[in-house]
C-alpha cells in the first residue's frame, strides 16, 4: 500500500473512530415477530451465537417455539439431520434484558416499523453495547441514518434486510447511511457472507431495491380489486402463472402483514410523494378491523 492510501486510511479511522474490523461472533436480534426468530436461525446455523431479546418471556419463547417448529419440520421431511437441529438450537438464547447484549459483536433491531420505537431502542443501544459492536436496523423502508443519528457513534450503524421468511431467502440488503463508516459497510458484508446470504449494497433511500420496486406492484393489485376489475383469487393466480412469481401479492400481502405494508407505504409515500405508493383505502380499512395477515390469521385471505 503507497504512502498516501496508508494515509487515507489513518484519516478515515481517525474521523470514524471506534470501530474495528473484529469478525463477528455473536449476534443480539431485538424483537419476536415475524422476522427476529428466522434471522436467529440463519445465525445460528452458521454457528455464530444468536440471543433473541423480546420484551415479555412469553414473546420471548413463543419465538423460540416457532423456530423449533420450523426445524422440527425440516427434520421430519429428511430436510435436516436431528443433530444439526440440536447444534443450531443449542447456539440460539431468549432473554428480556438489553443488558444481556452487551458483549454482542452486532446488534440488529427487528421490531415493529415505527420510527421513534427504533429510536428508543438505538438510544438504548447506546448505554448497553461495547463500543465496538456493531449496531444495524432490518427496517423495511424507514431512513437508517435516522437512528444512526440517536448514538455516540453513528459510523457503526448500518442497515442489514433480511427477507421473508429470512431463513428461507437467499438476499440481504446491506444499506448504507451516509454516516456509516467503511469499516461498519465491510463487517456487515462479511457477517452476509458468513451466514451465507447474497448481499448486495444500497444507499439509504426509502424502500431501499426491493421495496421500492415492490410496494407499488403490492399496491396495485389492491387498486385492480377495489376496481373490482379481477377476483383477488384470479389476480394472484394471473401474477403466479404469467410472472412465474412464487405467490399471487395478496398472498405476499398476508406473509408480509397489512400493518408492516401500510408503514412501508407511508414511508414511501412521503418520501417520493407518488400516488403509486399512497396506500389504498382497503388496504387501512383491514389494518383497522385487526385483519393483520398470517400473523392474526386473517388478512385478505383466512387462515
Ligand atoms: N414482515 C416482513 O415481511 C418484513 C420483511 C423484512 C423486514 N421487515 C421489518 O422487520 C421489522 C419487524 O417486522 P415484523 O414483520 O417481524 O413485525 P411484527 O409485527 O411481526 O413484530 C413486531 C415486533 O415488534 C415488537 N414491538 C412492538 N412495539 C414495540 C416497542 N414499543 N418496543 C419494542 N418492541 C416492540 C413486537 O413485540 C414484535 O416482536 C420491521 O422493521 C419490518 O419493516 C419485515
Amino acid at each position: 500500500m503507497n504512502d498516501c492510501r496508508i494515509f487515507q486510511r489513518a484519516l478515515r479511522r481517525l474521523r470514524f473512530g471506534v470501530v474495528n474490523g473484529a469478525p463477528v461472533e455473536s449476534v443480539g436480534i431485538l424483537g419476536s415477530g415475524i422476522m427476529a426468530g428466522g434471522i436467529a436461525e440463519v445465525v445460528a446455523r452458521a454457528d455464530m451465537r444468536a440471543i433473541l431479546r423480546a420484551r415479555s418471556e412469553a414473546s420471548a419463547t413463543a419465538s423460540l417455539k416457532g423456530v423449533e417448529k420450523g426445524l422440527a419440520r425440516q427434520v421430519e421431511k429428511g430436510k435436516l439431520e436431528p443433530a444439526e437441529r440440536d447444534r443450531i438450537l443449542a447456539n440460539i438464547s431468549t432473554t428480556t434484558d438489553l443488558g444481556a447484549l452487551g458483549q454482542c459483536d452486532l446488534l440488529i433491531e427487528s421490531v415493529v416499523e415505527d420510527l421513534e420505537t427504533k429510536q428508543q431502542l438505538f438510544r438504548e443501544f447506546d448505554a448497553v453495547t461495547k463500543p465496538t459492536a456493531m449496531l444495524a436496523t432490518n427496517t423495511s423502508t424507514l431512513p437508517v441514518v435516522e437512528m444512526a443519528k440517536v448514538v455516540k457513534n453513528p459510523e457503526r450503524v448500518c442497515g442489514i434486510h433480511f427477507f421473508n421468511p429470512a431463513q428461507v431467502l437467499p438476499l440481504v440488503e446491506i444499506v448504507r447511511p451516509i454516516t456509516a463508516s467503511d469499516e461498519t459497510i465491510s463487517r456487515a458484508a462479511d457477517f452476509v457472507s458468513k451466514i451465507g446470504k447474497e448481499g448486495v449494497h444500497v444507499l439509504d433511500r426509502a424502500g431501499f431495491i426491493v421495496n421500492a420496486l415492490l410496494f407499488p406492484y403490492l399496491n396495485n393489485a389492491v387498486r385492480m380489486l377495489e376496481d373490482g376489475t379481477a377476483s383477488m383469487a384470479d389476480i394472484d393466480t394471473a401474477m403466479k402463472g404469467g410472472c412465474n412469481f412464487p405467490m399471487g401479492p395478496f398472498a405476499l400481502l398476508d406473509l408480509v402483514g397489512l400493518d408492516t405494508t401500510l408503514s412501508i407505504l407511508d414511508t414511501l409515500h412521503a418520501s417520493f410523494g407518488d400516488d403509486n405508493f399512497a396506500p389504498r383505502p382497503m388496504l387501512r380499512q383491514l389494518v383497522e378491523k385487526g385483519r393483520l395477515g398470517r400473523k392474526t390469521k386473517a388478512g385478505f385471505y383466512e387462515y
